[in-house]
């Protein structure tokens, strides 16, 4: 049996890294193998790229073309030999990030990603998406503690409502994959819903 193959989004400031990491854990404690990564990066050459995308400055065509190459290689290399051995996979953040950020916040043309996403996926797509929901204004006021913010944290409000309607559009594309979790709730309620999400699924 493959998978499953589960990726967390959200804006900036949403929260997902105790989610991630609670996610590991209970995925440990039902028995399975479980391989945490990350987008950009997760390899090798991904991080190098990681580095490169979130703090040199560059034209937004080659924002969008760093993703997917990263993802290209993190495919080849994490995801793909992990799902083929049945182990969980986990990834912070994936290709609806692309859509999100180049797509919606910074207007990268939609069919052109479309083509890259079948290019370098070859139709592999998440089992699960968990994408935790947050108004832009909240996560904005939630990201200032955060110190050395990256090129996408410092863009402004504007730039992050893109990157929810972004998300929003690909929900819509398809609803059977993403769940849809208010961020704005307590953290212990938030993983309520993702408990929910999974146990509907039975993947243990
Ligand atoms: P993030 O996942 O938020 O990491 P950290 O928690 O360490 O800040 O940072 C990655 C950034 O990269 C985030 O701002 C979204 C952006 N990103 C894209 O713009 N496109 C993509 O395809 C991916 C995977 C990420």
């Amino acid at each position: 049996m493959q998978g499953p193959f589960i990726t967390l989004e959200g804006v900036d400031g949403a929260g997902k890294s105790s989610h991630l990491d609670w996610l590991a854990t209970w995925f440990r404690m039902q028995g399975r193998v479980v391989r945490m990564t990350r987008e950009p990066g997760g390899t090798p050459v991904g991080e190098k790229l990681r580095e490169i995308v979130l703090h040199e400055p560059m034209h937004a065509e080659t924002e969008a073309l760093i993703m997917f190459a990263a993802r290209r290689e993190h495919i080849e290399q994490v995801i793909r030999p992990a799902l083929a051995a049945g182990d969980v996979v986990i990834s912070d953040r994936f290709t609806d990030a692309s859509f999100a950020y180049q797509g919606g916040g910074r207007g990268f043309d939609l069919a052109l990603l479309a083509q890259l996403e079948h290019w370098v996926q070859q139709g592999r797509q998440p089992d699960l998406t968990l994408w935790l929901d947050l108004p832009a204004r909240t996560a904005a006021l939630r990201r200032q503690a955060a110190r050395a913010p990256d090129r996408f944290e410092t863009q402004d409000l504007a730039f992050f409502e893109r990157v929810i309607a972004g998300y929003e559009a690909r929900r819509s594309a398809s609803p059977g994959r993403f769940a849809k979790l208010d961020a704005t709730a307590p953290v212990a309620a938030v993983w309520q819903q993702i408990i929910a999400e999974l146990e509907r699924r039975a993947w243990c």
